[in-house]
């Protein structure tokens, strides 16, 4: 199973996801897609296979303003949730340590955590790839239940410039090695990072990449159907 998940960030309105939901029916039905969209539009009815959220509070329910708990996210019936997006990380001051207790709270609502990690450009030329990628990774090291992992350079996000197929290969397979080496299943690796319709075909054949993880080609539903059809072939 490959999957595209789209994430909308802080974009994106009704309007938006009704057009996605009209166009629904266009989707390849061979790999599994969703959104991840802004708090709001959780509950707006839509047709799309997957609905996640973008966060979730380290912290179960209490006085924690403005924080939402997996237990109501899991009244929505979400069907997954990022944990550690880069934009997280580095503009929210999300640590590792908040990472390991919201992929903690998530798998306790049963709800997938889609746990995304990845080096800057200042840590890549310094050689730190794999150390960053094993610092990132440490929450997952204990946790049996099912997870979805999105490698996602931080160089990569937003900039149009997207790994190479080797770059994410050479990424991914240290991560399925990692995970190897700690007895785990190794779990679905998806890549993000300006993944466009453009780009999308020479990266889909990459055998590591299991789907993709899509910031501003999901925020349409053209390019969004398009990179679909490229995983699905
Ligand atoms: P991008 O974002 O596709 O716009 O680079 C990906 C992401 O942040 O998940």
């Amino acid at each position: 199973m490959r999957y595209l998940l789209g994430n909308w960030k802080s974009n994106g309105n009704g309007a938006l996801l009704d057009a996605f939901s009209s166009q629904w029916p266009k989707f390849p039905n061979t790999i599994q897609v969703g959104l991840a969209l802004p708090f709001p539009w959780l509950t707006h009815p839509f047709s799309c296979a997957w609905r996640g959220a973008q966060n979730v509070s380290a912290f179960g329910p209490g006085a924690f303003t403005g924080e939402v708990h997996a237990g109501m996210l899991k009244e929505l019936a979400l069907d997954f949730c990022l944990v550690g997006h880069s934009e997280r990380r580095h503009l929210m001051g999300e640590t590792v340590a908040h990472t390991a207790q919201k992929v903690a709270a998530l798998i306790e609502q049963t709800i997938l955590p889609v746990f995304c990690v990845g080096e800057t450009l200042a840590e890549r030329q310094a050689g730190q790839l794999e150390t960053v990628l094993e610092r990132q990774l440490e929450p997952l090291r204990a946790i049996k239940a099912s997870v979805l992992i999105a490698y996602e350079p931080v160089w990569a996000i937003g900039t149009g410039v997207a790994a190479t197929p080797d770059d994410a290969d050479q990424a991914h397979s240290w991560i399925r090695n990692w995970c190897l080496a700690q007895g785990l299943v190794v779990p679905p690796i998806l890549y993000g990072g300006s993944v466009s319709p453009q780009n999308a075909h020479q990266l889909a054949q990459i055998a590591s990449i299991d789907g993709f993880l899509v910031g501003g080609a999901s925020l349409k539903p053209d390019p969004f159907f398009e990179i679909g059809a490229q995983l699905a072939r």
